[in-house]
């Protein structure tokens, strides 16, 4: 056998040597992670004591109508005063019903308008865990966009100017269909923006009542001048090794360095999910603006995440698509052209041919003239309710709030057949 014989059989078995190395890694890491989808499908329907039972039990609400609340305290949360927290009491002092880390309030508010005031429904985000006194809603003020001619957001604005500490302000119980499973597999929160607060309700919750339970946080910001709570949540990074932090920041100040200030520079996308994420059976929970959801929801579908295990809520939800799903349904009903569905509209007298590019059934009525009460827009508050006397409607996802049988919210719904609403 030559010197370079030899050499040969020497690498070859260097070679095969790594080869087993590797297929033993693998087949450790994929029993690993089969065992762990095996504990997440048992773990899902599990209960968490102190939370209520899902669905039924957790959705019932604790009081019907409103309810009298106080601001006991008010907080500017960042450096750029764009967002405060609000504390809230009930004025009758009986302790509050546990919500579901994740779910909303629904305020009505009185705000000034020409010659007097308006009363306007708006639903915002608990952002803490349950406690048993007082909820916290943390609220952006919305801007002006430059150069939109559009007005700024009158909510926001009467909360961040003209409510104080003691001010009184009426609630309906906390609701949504948006919240953490009680479950044990790993989930991983995304929240962008404002976004952030119903993950600061799960991720609390969640520290507190789930020991162990692998969680991660991408909190997607500008830079630390709004970037709310971020020393809060560095504390919690440090104190539990089943918590892992990433704040993104899209456009850093000067001087906030990688590593010490924030993780990544750039914003929460799917490339930095697959570089940071073990191969694990997350369950995904995102809340941001409309483009960064239109555009995540959907590469995370591509990356071959389950539609069971992503979970989300934008501001305007009906108008993220989930691609497979709408995909499926394309192919399983054939869909009556636009043209040939009459919306009718019985209290106003008209009968109109469904225009599908107003998107939903409230704008639709608006367009044409008909005056519907409407709140949130985004089918969480339930003030565009209205019934229907012949026909169907189809909604993109379930909204949030559940209408009442035989009735539908015009914000976030679309006619299937032609329909007869008492509007
Ligand atoms: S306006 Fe709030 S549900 Fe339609």
């Amino acid at each position: 056998m030559t010197s370079f014989t030899l050499l040969l059989w020497i690498s070859f078995g260097i070679a095969v040597q790594l080869g087993l190395l590797v297929a033993i890694a693998f087949w450790r890491h994929w029993q690993g992670y089969s065992a762990l989808r095996g504990r997440v499908a048992d773990a899902d329907p599990a209960v968490v004591p102190g939370i209520p039972e899902e669905p039924e039990g957790a959705l019932v609400a604790a009081w019907s109508g409103l309810r009298d609340f106080k601001v006991a305290r008010k907080e500017v949360e960042d450096a750029a005063r764009g967002i405060c927290s609000f504390y809230l009491v009930p004025e009758d002092g009986k302790p509050l019903p546990a919500y579901l880390p994740g779910q909303f309030l629904t305020f009505r508010l009185d705000v000034p308008a020409a010659g007097g005031s308006e009363q306007i429904v708006r639903c915002y985000s608990l952002s803490d865990a349950p406690q048993p006194d007082h909820y916290r809603v943390s609220i952006k003020r919305v801007l002006t966009p430059i150069g939109s001619g559009l007005p700024p957001g009158c909510s926001s604005g009467f909360f961040h100017d003209q409510v104080e500490v003691g001010s009184r302000l009426q609630l309906r119980a906390p609701a949504g269909h948006f919240h953490l499973d009680s479950g044990s597999g790993p989930v991983v929160l995304i929240g962008s923006g404002i976004g952030i607060t119903p993950m600061l309700s799960m991720l609390n919750w969640s520290l507190a009542q789930q020991p162990g339970r692998e969680i991660w946080l991408f909190y997607g910001a500008r830079n630390g001048r709004e970037a709310i709570m971020a020393p809060h949540l560095q504390s919690l990074a440090a104190q539990y090794a089943n918590f892992h932090l990433h704040l993104c920041f899209s456009d850093p100040l000067p001087a906030e360095q990688a590593g010490r200030d924030y993780h990544h520079h750039g914003r929460v996308e799917v490339a930095l999910l697959r570089m940071e994420l073990p191969l694990k059976p997350y369950h995904y929970y995102i809340c941001g603006p409309t483009p960064m959801m239109a555009s995540l929801v959907p590469a995370l579908d591509d990356w071959g995440v389950a539609d069971s295990h992503i979970h989300f809520e934008a501001f305007g939800p009906a108008s993220i698509k989930r691609r497979r799903v709408a995909t499926a349904a394309a192919g399983a009903t054939p869909v009556p052209m636009a043209g040939d569905i009459v919306v009718s509209f019985a209290r106003s007298g008209k009968q109109l041919n469904w225009d599908a590019s107003a998107g939903s059934l409230l704008a639709f009525a608006e367009a044409n003239g008909i005056a519907v009460d409407s709140g949130c827009r985004a089918g969480g508050c339930g003030t565009c309710q209205t019934s229907i006397a012949a026909g169907e409607v189809a909604y993109g996802q379930p909204p949030d709030f559940d209408p009442e049988p035989g009735t539908c919210l015009l914000c976030v719904c679309t006619p299937k057949t032609s329909v007869t609403l008492e509007a």
